[in-house]
């Protein structure tokens, strides 16, 4: 018998949530979804789900709707995720990552939901003025509006912890990738963005040098990682990466080699707010939680070509 009977995945029409809608639905658990589609898709729905289309800005209908359905457990996933954007328009951002993630929060703790668990990001929680890998304890530092709203909304999820009782896991993820994943973000969308040009035979652009780097994780260890967050009695907060630094130059010569691109490297100008260099330790999460990645970049490259090919 499973521990929880229902769940709430808000953004779970997107990427990694549609991941996490399934994985649920498999286990027989009774899934309801929030998403407002504007970068998710009704595609990425399991039909076995219940969809709201809702914002979660909207705190009057977010509130209600989660007052009746009183789920057993949360995965918020919904958010503004593209980094540029944040940079762009900070307030913009910050209502859904801060106020909206606030909205389902305090909505959760009120209604008695026995675990929360937010999807944040390791990637802009810290800057790279120290060397990483970057662990649990390395000072949160975060240089974007999108990493200061992650922030923000963890420290939300402890006051609704100490003040309400309501449990918490927050994931703080590397850079995912895989099926599914649309083609908009920063670096968070580089490989499937560099794999849809190079298929359709497009000249690839490499935003400044292409020395950057990110930790790659495949989805399918992100939705376990999500599973485990679950299943696991703990609460707290756990960096989910490789540990391994890919460069984008790296990543642009090894999609040429798998999709038979005979395009150039062509570089643009650098983005803003963006760190040179990341990837996240994530022993604690391996104590904890009994995560590790499994999937190689090598395999999970492949996996994400062959899906673009056939799309
Ligand atoms: N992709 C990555 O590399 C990465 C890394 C770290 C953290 N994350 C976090 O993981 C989560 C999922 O990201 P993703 O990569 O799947 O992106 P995504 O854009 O595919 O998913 C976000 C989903 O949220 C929905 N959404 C956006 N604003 C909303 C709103 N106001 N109300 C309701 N729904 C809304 C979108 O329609 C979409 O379906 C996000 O919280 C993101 O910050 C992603």
């Amino acid at each position: 018998m499973p521990k929880y009977k229902t769940a709430l995945v808000t953004g779970g029409a997107g990427f990694i949530g549609s991941h996490v809608v399934d994985a649920l639905i498999r286990r027989r658990i009774k899934v309801y979804v929030i998403d407002d589609l504007s970068t998710g898709s009704r595609k990425n729905l399991n039909p076995n789900a219940t969809f709201y289309k809702i914002s979660i800005v909207d705190q009057e209908a977010v509130t209600k709707l989660i007052a009746r359905i009183k789920p057993d457990v949360v995965f918020h996933l919904a958010a503004q995720i593209d980094v540029r954007c944040s940079v762009e328009n900070p307030s913009d951002d910050a209502r859904v990552n801060i106020l909206g993630t606030l909205n389902v929060a305090h909505a959760c703790a009120k209604s008695g939901v026995k675990k929360f668990i937010f999807t944040s990001s390791g990637g802009a929680m810290y800057s790279d003025s120290v060397r990483p890998p970057y662990s649990e304890k390395t000072p949160e530092e975060p240089l974007s509006p999108y990493g200061i709203a992650k922030r923000s909304a963890e420290m939300y999820l402890d006051f609704e912890q100490r003040i309400h009782g309501m449990k918490y896991v927050i994931l703080r993820l590397a850079n995912a990738y895989g099926p599914r994943q649309a083609l908009r973000g920063g670096y968070a969308g580089v490989i499937s963005v560099f794999a849809r040009q190079m298929l359709a035979g497009k000249k690839v652009v490499i935003n400044g040098h292409g020395k950057q780097t990110r930790d790659y994780v495949f989805v399918s260890d992100i939705v376990r990682a999500h599973m485990l967050a679950m299943d696991k009695t703990v609460t707290g907060t756990f960096n989910i990466g490789t540990g391994i630094q890919t460069s984008v130059n790296s990543l642009f010569s090894k999609i040429k080699r798998l999709t038979g691109s005979k395009e150039k490297e062509v570089h643009g100008p650098v983005c803003k707010g963006e760190v040179m260099r990341s990837a996240l330790d994530s022993h604690k999460a391996a104590r904890e939680l009994g995560w590790k990645p499994g999937v190689s970049l090598e395999e999970g490259l492949k996996k994400t070509v062959l899906w673009f090919k056939n799309i």
